[in-house]
């Protein structure tokens, strides 16, 4: 008999930042950010999505099912944000995303994504859809790889 295969994952949550107001000081701690995730995931065979938009971050994480678990624990006792709040934890089919950490900020380039999304009014009401923060992830994701090492700001 063949063994179950582990079961596949992903996390969607979202939280307050507490970077620098400052533009480019956050800029470099999320580079700081990204250089310990990357690492950190790709040993975890973790891929994952990170959003930050209007003092938020909105994070995807995709895995094996423990290896998300003990990844959100590490990532909601980090005092780079506050509030952390699941939004969805489910099984999946497959990946979406196939880098270990790629980060998307609000750029003109991407703009009307953003709009499209529309996730301010329900980050202010503090109930952002996991619809939303997936399909825009999606979107910016499609549209760093067609544009591969030009838009990318983290791979
Ligand atoms: C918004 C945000 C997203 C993060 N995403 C990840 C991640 O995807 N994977 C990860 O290992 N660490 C992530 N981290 C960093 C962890 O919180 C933690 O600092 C890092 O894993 C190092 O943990 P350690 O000091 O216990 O080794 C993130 C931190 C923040 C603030």
């Amino acid at each position: 008999m063949r063994a179950k295969r582990t079961s596949l994952i992903h996390l969607i949550y979202f939280s307050r930042s507490q970077l620098s107001a400052d533009a480019q000081a956050r800029m470099r701690e999320l580079g700081e950010i990204a250089r310990q995730a990357q690492k950190k995931n790709e040993f975890a065979v973790i891929t994952s999505f990170l959003i930050m938009e209007q003092g938020h971050f909105l994070q995807i994480l995709e895995g094996e099912r423990t290896s998300v678990q003990e990844t959100f624990a590490r990532i909601s006792g980090d005092g780079r944000h506050r509030e952390v709040q699941i939004v969805e934890w489910r099984e999946i089919a497959k990946r979406e995303f196939v880098t270990s950490f790629a980060t998307a900020v609000r750029t003109p380039a991407n703009e009307a994504l953003f709009q499209k999304a529309n996730l301010t009014p329900m980050l202010q009401r503090g109930t952002p859809k996991a619809a939303s923060i997936y399909g825009l992830a999606q979107a910016l994701h499609t549209e760093s790889m067609s544009k591969q090492g030009i838009e990318h700001l983290f791979v």
